[in-house]
């Protein structure tokens, strides 16, 4: 009889994108290859399309500043080149019980499928309040149809109100601030609209009980404008043509049982292995979902060679023996302390906010280089952006430590 184990990975954005491609490019081959214990790579999430998360800011301006289709992205073709090592499931995880090792995934279709995993890559990131700015564990769609909203609310709008003081904050004020202020738009428009930006600690965020968001669009009567309103925290109405809820992101960690996360929802993780050592054998956490993660993308470019070697030493170990374990030492994952640099936002110089970020000099191309990101968004999607990655990110854990690959 044939054995097939899964390696499971739950979300495919950033993280576990790279990550399974990264299986399935480095570490796949090094497995044994025996008729009756096969390995396969199952892949889930209710999205069928990689989003441009950063461009998003710029997106939701207008169609030819950011087009619709350079921002979502197919991600299932680019696992034909795999055969059948891989299957992309288009579900999202409900539940997981740890101890039996499976998955229940709610599928798009309607059905439910349990799955079990002899490895777990949880990959399922974070989302941000609005739908503008990041997949919700849900299909692409939604995410487009409020990008098509905004853009067409946008055109007529006189007042906007972003709360945040984050990255997608700061970035879409420089952005709607630019686009506000241009030529084009003021002689559209019969007077000038302002764009204000509202700190989050003033904006309650959604969920608690006295914090609940009361943030409604409504059809003003006679005035025939949307309008949404948002009751500050210190009881203030405010009513605006249009508020952007743009304050910060919460992990997507709903079926990953409790004593697993911390206070926040993050998975807990030994943040130099990146194994989850509480759910047993063989389970690892990448991207924005785990503690090591400062939520970017730099720690999933560092983490992903590291979780891929201890992912392969630990196959390797547990092929006979489901109980065995690696020896020699883990491959650990340091954090990056580079040069800080400051970068600037808004299209063009004295119109809109010009704001200071301050991320690793590695990942400046990310804003710098934004109108050319549709590029690089591919090599995430291909998986040619995890070809040559083996060496980066690394320590030697010792002089004769074992490297791995
Ligand atoms: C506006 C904006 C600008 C940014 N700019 C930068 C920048 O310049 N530099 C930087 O480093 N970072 C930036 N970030 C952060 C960066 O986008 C994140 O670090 C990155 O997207 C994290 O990737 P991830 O794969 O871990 O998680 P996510 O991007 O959150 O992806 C998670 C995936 O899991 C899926 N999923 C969710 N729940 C489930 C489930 N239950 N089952 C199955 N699948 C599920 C989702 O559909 C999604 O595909 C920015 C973020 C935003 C919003
Ligand atoms: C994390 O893993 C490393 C390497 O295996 C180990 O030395 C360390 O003790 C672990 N940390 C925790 C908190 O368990
Ligand atoms: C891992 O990192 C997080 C966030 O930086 C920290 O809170 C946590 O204590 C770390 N865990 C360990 C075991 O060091």
């Amino acid at each position: 009889m044939v054995e097939t184990r899964h390696i499971v990975f739950l979300g495919a954005f950033y993280a576990g994108l790279s990550a399974s491609h990264y299986f399935l490019k480095h570490v796949y081959p090094h497995l044994p290859n025996e008729p009756e214990v096969q390995y396969k790579a199952i892949l889930v999430d209710p999205s069928t399309k990689w989003f441009t998360r950063h461009a998003a800011p710029r997106a939701i301006i207008k169609e030819e500043l950011m087009p619709t289709n350079l921002i979502f992205r197919d991600i299932e073709s680019a696992y034909k080149q795999y055969g059948d090592k891989v299957e992309f499931l288009q579900g999202k995880a409900t539940a997981w019980d740890e101890r039996a090792r499976t998955v229940s995934i709610q599928k798009a279709n309607g059905e439910s499928q349990t799955i079990d995993h002899w490895a777990l890559i949880l990959a399922t990131g974070t989302k941000a309040t609005s739908p503008l700015f990041s997949l919700q564990g849900t299909p692409h769609t939604d995410v487009e149809s409020a990008i098509q909203e905004m853009r067409g609310r946008l055109a007529s709008a006189k007042d906007i109100v972003i709360a945040g003081g984050g990255p997608a904050a700061v970035e879409s004020a420089g952005e709607i601030g630019s686009e506000i202020s241009s030529m084009e738009r003021r002689q559209a428009a019969s007077s000038a609209a302002t764009v204000s930006l509202r700190p989050s600690r003033e904006v309650p965020q959604s969920g608690g009980s006295r914090c609940t968001l009361q943030h409604e669009s409504l059809l003003k009567s006679g005035s025939r404008r949307w309008q949404d309103k948002v009751i500050l925290h210190d009881g203030e109405e405010l009513e605006t043509d249009i508020y952007i809820p743009a304050m910060g992101v919460r992990p997507m960690s709903e079926y990953v049982p409790d004593h697993l996360k911390n206070e926040k929802g993050y998975v807990i993780q030994n943040n130099s292995t990146l194994r989850v050592d509480a759910a047993g054998p063989r389970v690892y956490a990448i991207g924005d979902i785990g503690t090591y993660s400062n939520d970017g993308i730099m720690e999933i470019i560092n983490g992903v060679p590291v979780m891929e070697t201890n992912l392969k030493r630990d196959l390797l170990a547990a092929h006979l023996d489901p109980n065995g374990k690696a020896e020699g030492e883990d491959r650990l994952c340091v954090r990056e302390e580079g040069e800080m640099q400051l970068v600037p936002v808004g299209r063009s110089k004295g119109v809109g906010a010009v704001f200071g970020w301050r991320i690793p000099s590695t990942l400046v191309w990310l804003i710098k280089g934004r109108d050319f990101m549709t590029s690089k968004a591919n090599e995430y999607v291909s998986g040619k952006a995890v070809e040559n990655l083996q060496g980066e990110g690394l320590r030697k854990p010792s002089e004769h430590g074992r490297q791995g690959h």
